[in-house]
């Protein structure tokens, strides 16, 4: 299919896939390091609680690994719609495992856009995880699901794997009474 797009995913979006695709190929991104340092006041907290998830940030030394997907442009519709808190389109140039370059778009959070929280500490990134949930459940689920998808696409993610250490250190969130 002629107009069909690539879309590089390095959050939600490699363990969540619940948009049509053509094709999938894992795929590196250099020049971007993943960062738990958005905001999210609709999937994983609320506008007076954000929880924390991540965004990609310029580091020349870094390379990003995810996935690519390639799909039709009518899947953007939903997709703009769920990664509307703060993110937007970016064009980059992606490389697939056997080498091959791809043109690609990617959701990115800027620093500047309204739900954007900064850097902080892993500890004190993985407290603000146990502490959040939103609309689209535990903030904390968000990180063991993408530790996971990372280790099964053999990445080292030190960021993510040290936030998600941080976490199990912290022990199990006490029930809640409804
Ligand atoms: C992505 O997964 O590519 C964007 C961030 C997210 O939705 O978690």
């Amino acid at each position: 299919m002629s107009d069909a797009i690539w879309l590089f995913g390095y959050g939600s979006l490699i363990y969540k896939v619940d948009f049509p695709y053509l094709e999938r190929r894992r795929a590196r991104l250099a020049g971007w390091a993943r960062r738990f340092w958005q905001g999210s006041h609709d999937h994983r907290g609320t506008p007076d609680a954000p929880g924390r998830v991540v965004t990609l940030v310029p580091e020349a030394s870094s390379v990003c690994i995810g996935m690519a997907y390639r799909v039709t442009p009518d899947v953007f519709a939903h997709l703009d719609h769920r990664e509307k808190n703060g993110y937007g389109r970016e064009a980059v140039t992606l490389t697939l495992d056997d080498g091959t370059l791809i043109p690609s778009l990617v959701y990115v959070a800027n620093p500047g856009n309204e739900a954007f929280l900064g850097p902080a500490d892993e500890a004190a990134i993985a407290r603000h995880i146990a502490a959040s949930r939103g609309p689209s459940g535990e903030n904390s689920d968000y990180l063991l699901h993408l530790a996971e998808a990372l280790r099964e696409l053999g990445d080292e993610d030190t960021h993510v794997f040290g936030i998600e250490r941080a976490l199990r250190a912290i022990g199990p969130r006490p029930a809640r009474a409804e």
